[in-house]
């Protein structure tokens, strides 16, 4: 186990990211949170920040328990923490250490740097710099214009790097990170989908016994391995709730109850569909829709929740980005679009928690689904909003909008799936604009509703870019929208990014 103290760096995940492909499990912590028992962590790794050492507010963690005792690694401001307090010195620097730089001098005899050469490409990204080395400081590396690109202090595990070794353009950033834990520290690298799968389950069985659990299924991919893993655990105590809202993909309700009776899941469909348009009707505001969505979804879940008798357990498809947001040494970011599935727990639901997945990213998710066995098609779909389709049906929703949208929306994606595309975008759909358009068919005039089409490339939805998709494609699809569709007369494809856009239009 490895500890990653978070300064606050934009990168800090990257880090957790980079040291789980090694397959050695970490855990970020807040800089102001370093926990009591450091026991179990074998490596320690500082994050950068976006503060200035010599700021008065900066980050002043006590490391007295780690430096010297246990393997350090520091990362930029981690690197400049060190030398600040031990006898070294930084100064505002008068050159832009900023992008990309070489490593012209490498003292290659230290096993930090073992297999890597000179000339190897850095990512920087600091105003301050390290002047003098702290006491006991040995220079490892240099570029052309930072003379303590690296160091390590001598007689003591405790290494620092000023570039980011966990961005993608620090060429042989994941090399450097293996020297440190797996040579240096002596980390074993056992951290794998299928040791998840054993240890998880297995801890599982003890802290739930013989107690019920519910879980809600969305369909999505999180909340699917999140039930399997407890299925394996504790079998027919696993009350699944699948809701349907009126708002998923067309037939997805009944197809995916069907796979997930196939799973073995002991699951129950419930249809809420007229329940949520009821209280859609006449509302327009995006988040005023959400908020009634996320209402009625409380109320339907817990009337099926209670009717399970003597539940203990609530257990969630909660994934670590969301706890890490949520315990940064920032804080949760501004919510910019309130997303109903992180909310938490609605105070009359008194049950207790279970998260399986709460240490995972979403591609660590896939895997521990793939290795149970779960459906690659499933595995592999397309991010869904939990408000699903009232959310790109703009303005006032009614049965019919959600009737064209979904058969607008269908002929989107399977063509997508047609064309060999559906794996290579991120996420795509179809929105319904709450306008009228001229067309005509035949010799009749129609007026008649516009759809737009989007599909996004991203890694994790926070940016975004529209992709290139071939203009036959398009045009293909555009013919069998406005053929088949009754109520569609014009097709538009999104070509904006986000930001400055949204994914979703609401
Ligand atoms: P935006 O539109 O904010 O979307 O660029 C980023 C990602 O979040 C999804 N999204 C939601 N998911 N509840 C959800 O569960 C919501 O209210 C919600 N709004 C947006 C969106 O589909 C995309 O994947």
């Amino acid at each position: 186990n490895v500890l990653i103290l978070d300064f606050g760096s934009q990168y800090t995940q990257l880090i957790a990211r980079r040291v789980r492909e090694l397959n050695i499990y970490c855990e970020i912590h807040p800089y102001h949170k370093v926990p009591q028992d450091l026991s179990s962590f074998k490596a320690v790794i500082l994050s950068g920040s976006p503060f200035s050492v010599r700021a008065e507010d900066a980050p002043h963690p006590d490391l007295s328990q780690i430096k010297g005792h246990k393997p350090l690694l520091a990362v930029c401001y981690g690197a400049q923490y060190l030398a600040h307090f031990n006898g070294g010195s930084v100064a505002p620097s008068d050159i832009r250490e900023y992008g990309r730089a070489k490593l012209t001098t490498i003292l290659s005899h230290d096993d930090l740097f073992a297999g890597i050469k000179e000339d190897t490409q850095v990512w920087m990204s600091h105003s301050d710099t390290i002047a003098t080395l702290p006491e006991k400081g040995v220079r490892l590396a240099s570029t052309d214009d930072v003379a303590n690109a690296a160091y390590r202090i001598e007689d003591e595990e405790t290494y620092a790097i000023q570039f980011h070794p966990e961005v993608y353009h620090t060429k042989d950033g994941k090399q450097l990170l293996q020297n440190f834990l797996v040579d240096i520290a002596g980390v074993a690298q056992s951290w794998t989908p299928a040791a998840f799968v054993d240890t998880t389950v297995s801890e599982l069985k003890k802290k739930i016994g013989n107690d019920k659990v519910v879980l809600g299924l969305s369909g999505g991919v999180d909340s699917t391995v999140a039930a399997i893993l407890l299925h394996k655990a504790i079998g027919k105590n696993l009350y699944c709730i699948f809701v349907n809202n009126g708002l998923l993909r067309k037939n997805e309700f009944s197809d995916v109850l069907l796979q997930y009776k196939d799973m073995g899941l002991n699951v129950k469909g419930v249809d809420a569909s007229l329940r949520f348009l009821d209280a859609l009707k006449g509302e327009s505001d995006p988040e005023a829709k959400r908020k009634a969505i996320g209402r009625v979804f409380i109320e339907v879940f817990d009337d099926e929740a209670t009717s399970i008798k003597d539940v203990t357990y609530l257990a969630q498809g909660t994934i670590y980005p969301d706890v890490i947001e949520s315990v940064s040494v920032n804080g949760p970011s501004v919510t910019i679009k309130s997303h109903h599935n992180v909310g938490g727990l609605p105070d009359f639901m008194k049950l207790k928690v279970v998260e399986p997945l709460r240490m995972l990213f979403k591609d660590e998710v896939r895997r521990v689904g793939a290795e149970m066995g779960i459906d690659s098609k499933l595995l592999g779909r397309h991010p869904f909003p939990g408000p699903g389709l009232a959310i790109r049906i703009l303005g006032d929703i009614t049965a019919e909008k959600v009737r064209i949208l979904q058969e607008v929306d269908a002929i989107f994606i399977d063509g997508l799936r047609k064309w060999n595309l559906y794996d290579k975008v991120w996420q795509a759909g179809a929105i319904l604009l709450p306008v009228n358009s001229v067309g005509v068919m035949g010799d009749e005039r129609t007026y008649e509703k516009v759809v737009a089409l989007r599909a996004v490339e991203s890694t994790d939805g926070m940016t975004a870019d529209w992709v290139n998709l071939p203009y036959e494609f398009l045009q293909e699809t555009s013919n069998h929208i406005i053929n088949r569709v009754k109520g569609v007369n014009r097709v538009v494809y999104d070509i904006s990014s986000k930001p400055p856009a949204t994914i979703e239009w609401e």
